[in-house]
């Protein structure tokens, strides 16, 4: 089994999915800390020494070695879904839950968060919401292609694992 958790920055599949993992019986894996370690750099490095494009290439090799792997759970960086057709590669390898959370609580996560992410540093709260509303809209079609939705402020691994049993 292949579980794929996605969706925007802070809305978090990484919490999530290592509770899932340890109830479902499975390996966790983070594809942002799995490309950190498999190329030697931090994300904030890659973006600030190579740009968003290399960092996109990057992710897509990593994405493409993970689907080959048995009974995982996955949470991608919240920008995975929306490039190549990493939707589409993900779907045939197993199955997407987009865990979409309210824009404010985004908000209220990502700025009390301890990751430094290129995409949104430095943002004030006022330009953090905007830059997420934004970016959210372009980014929500690609999300919408997952086999499941979950709407909320907070989403709970009940509510992934009742989803697993319909
Ligand atoms: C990104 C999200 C980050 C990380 C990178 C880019 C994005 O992952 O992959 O900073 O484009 O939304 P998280 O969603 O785990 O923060």
């Amino acid at each position: 089994m292949r579980i794929f958790l996605i969706g925007f920055m802070g809305c978090g599949k990484s919490t999530l999915g290592r509770s899932l993992a340890s109830e479902l019986n499975l390996t966790f894996i983070d594809l942002d800390s799995f490309l950190e370690e498999k190329y030697f750099k931090t994300i904030p490095q890659i973006f600030a020494e190579e740009g968003e494009e290399s960092f996109r290439r990057k992710e897509r090799n990593v994405l493409e070695e993970v689907c080959g792997f048995d009974d995982v759970i996955l949470a991608t960086g919240g920008g995975a879904p929306c490039f190549f057709d990493n939707m589409e590669l993900m779907n045939e390898s197993g199955f997407c839950v987009f865990l979409d959370v309210d824009i404010r609580s985004l908000v209220s996560r990502l700025i009390h968060a301890k990751i430094e992410r290129p995409l949104i540093k430095g943002k004030s709260p006022e330009e953090l919401h905007k830059f997420i509303e934004g970016l959210l809209a372009k980014r929500r079609p690609f999300y919408e292609k997952a086999k499941y939705i979950l709407k909320g402020s907070e989403i709970t691994p009940v509510q992934v694992l009742e989803l697993l049993d319909k």
